[in-house]
C-alpha cells in the first residue's frame, strides 16, 4: 500500500468546497484547525505549553512530547466541534511532517495518520516553513505570485522566492541564530523571562533606539544570508561592561537591539524583492508579530511601492490553520502521504 486515498465527497476545484483538517505539533504548541479552500478558517485551536517550559527558560523536548500526547485528542476534537462541520464532512488532512522536534512531530503525525487511515480520507505531510508562508493566504488579501517572503521564527530565518503554492526557492538564511532565537537569548541575558520576543518587543516600545547602538551585520549587501549572533554578543558585552547601569536601561537596550535586528531584516527583504522584480512581499513566522518589524517594513515598503502582506497576530506564531492552508494545495495537486512516511527534524534536501 503506497498511498492513502479514498474520498467521501468529490472536491474538485471550482465545483465544491474542500474542507481540510490541519494538525501542527512541531515544537511547543499543539494545534488543530479546520480550513475551507485553503483560505477560510472555520476553527483554529492552539494549546500552548509556555507555562510548562517557562520555568526552564526554553523548550524541554521530552516534556513537550508528553504534553502533546495529552493535548492532541482534545485539541482536534475541539477544532472539529467549533467548526460546525461533522467529522464525516472533512475532505482531507494536512499534518506537519518537519522540521521540528522529533518527539513532538511524531505525536501529531501519528495521530493524523491514524485519523485519516481509519476514516479513509486523503492526507498530506506539510513542511512547517511552507505552512508559515501560507499564513498570508488566509483572508482576503493574498500576495500575488511570484513574491518574496521573509520567514522569521524561533528556529528559522530566511528569505524565499515564492513561485506558486507548492514551489519556492530559498534565497538566503541565517548562518547562526534565528532572529527569534536571538530575541529569546537576549531576553534571557537580561532575566526578562521566556519566550523573550514579545517581552523585548513591548519593552522596546518604551525605550529610545538611538541611545545604545548595536551593530548591523549586513554581510554582503547583495546576498541574502543573515547573522544575528554578533548583535546578541554585542548586547551581552554591553551588559557585562555596564553591570550596575544596565538594569535601569533595559528599555533602551531592547529598543537598540530591536532597531538593529529590524534594520537588517527589512533591508534584505526589500533588496530581495528588487532583485527578483517582485511587487509583493510577505513577512511570516513568530517574529512577524513584532511591532517594530511590522512598522518598519510597512514604511520602507511604501517608499519602494511594494505591497506588504503580514498575517494577523494569531497566525504569526505556530498554528494549524497555516498547515491546512498549505496542505490544501498539495491535496489539490494530487500529493498523498505514503503510509510508511516518517517525520524529519531538519529541512529535507531536495
Ligand atoms: O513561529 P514560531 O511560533 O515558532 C517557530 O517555528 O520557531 O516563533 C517563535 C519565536 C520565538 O523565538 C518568539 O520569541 C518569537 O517568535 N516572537 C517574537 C515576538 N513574538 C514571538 N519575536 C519578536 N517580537 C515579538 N513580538
Ligand atoms: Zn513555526
Amino acid at each position: 500500500m503506497q498511498k492513502m486515498s479514498g474520498r467521501k465527497r468529490p472536491c474538485r476545484a471550482g465545483t465544491e468546497k474542500m474542507i481540510v483538517l490541519g494538525i501542527e505539533s512541531s515544537c511547543d504548541e499543539t494545534a488543530a484547525a479546520i480550513v475551507e479552500d485553503g483560505k477560510t478558517v472555520l476553527s483554529s485551536i492552539v494549546s500552548s505549553q509556555i507555562d510548562i517550559h517557562h520555568r526552564y527558560g526554553g523548550v524541554v523536548p521530552e516534556l513537550a512530547s508528553r504534553k502533546h500526547i495529552e493535548s492532541i485528542g482534545p485539541v482536534v476534537h475541539e477544532a472539529v466541534r467549533k467548526s460546525g462541520i461533522a467529522a464525516s464532512g472533512i475532505d482531507g488532512m494536512a499534518v506537519t511532517q518537519g522540521p521540528g522536534l522529533i518527539g513532538s512531530l511524531l505525536v501529531g503525525f501519528s495521530f493524523a495518520k491514524g485519523w485519516a487511515w481509519s476514516r479513509d480520507i486523503p492526507i498530506v505531510g506539510v513542511n512547517h516553513l511552507e505552512g508559515h508562508i501560507h499564513s498570508v493566504f488566509i483572508g482576503d488579501d493574498p500576495p500575488v505570485f511570484p513574491f518574496v517572503a521573509l520567514l522569521v521564527s524561533g528556529g528559522h530565518t530566511g528569505i524565499y522566492h515564492v513561485i506558486s503554492h507548492i514551489e519556492s526557492a530559498l534565497m538566503g538564511q541565517t548562518r547562526d541564530d534565528a532572529a527569534g532565537e536571538a530575541y529569546d537569548k537576549v531576553a534571557k541575558m537580561m532575566d526578562l523571562g521566556y519566550p523573550g520576543g514579545s517581552i523585548l518587543d513591548q519593552l522596546a516600545s518604551q525605550g529610545d533606539p538611538g541611545k545604545i547602538r548595536f551593530p548591523r551585520p549586513y554581510l554582503d549587501k547583495n546576498e541574502f544570508d543573515f547573522s544575528f549572533s554578533g548583535i546578541k554578543t554585542a548586547v551581552n558585552r554591553y551588559i557585562q561592561t555596564h553591570p550596575d547601569e544596565y538594569r535601569e536601561q533595559t528599555a533602551d537596550i531592547a529598543a537598540g537591539f530591536q532597531d538593529a535586528v529590524t534594520d537588517v531584516l527589512s533591508f534584505k527583504l526589500i533588496r530581495a524583492a528588487q532583485e527578483m522584480n517582485c511587487r509583493h512581499i510577505a513577512v511570516v513566522g513568530g517574529v512577524a508579530a513584532n511591532n517594530g518589524l511590522r512598522e518598519k517594513i510597512r514604511s520602507r515598503a511604501a517608499e519602494h511601492h511594494l505591497s506588504v502582506h503580514i498575517p494577523p497576530l494569531e497566525l504569526c506564531g505556530d498554528n494549524a490553520a497555516m498547515i491546512a492552508a498549505a496542505g490544501y494545495h498539495y491535496l489539490k495537486a494530487g500529493h498523498r502521504l505514503p503510509l510508511n512516511a516518517d517525520v524529519y527534524s531538519r529541512i529535507k534536501k531536495e
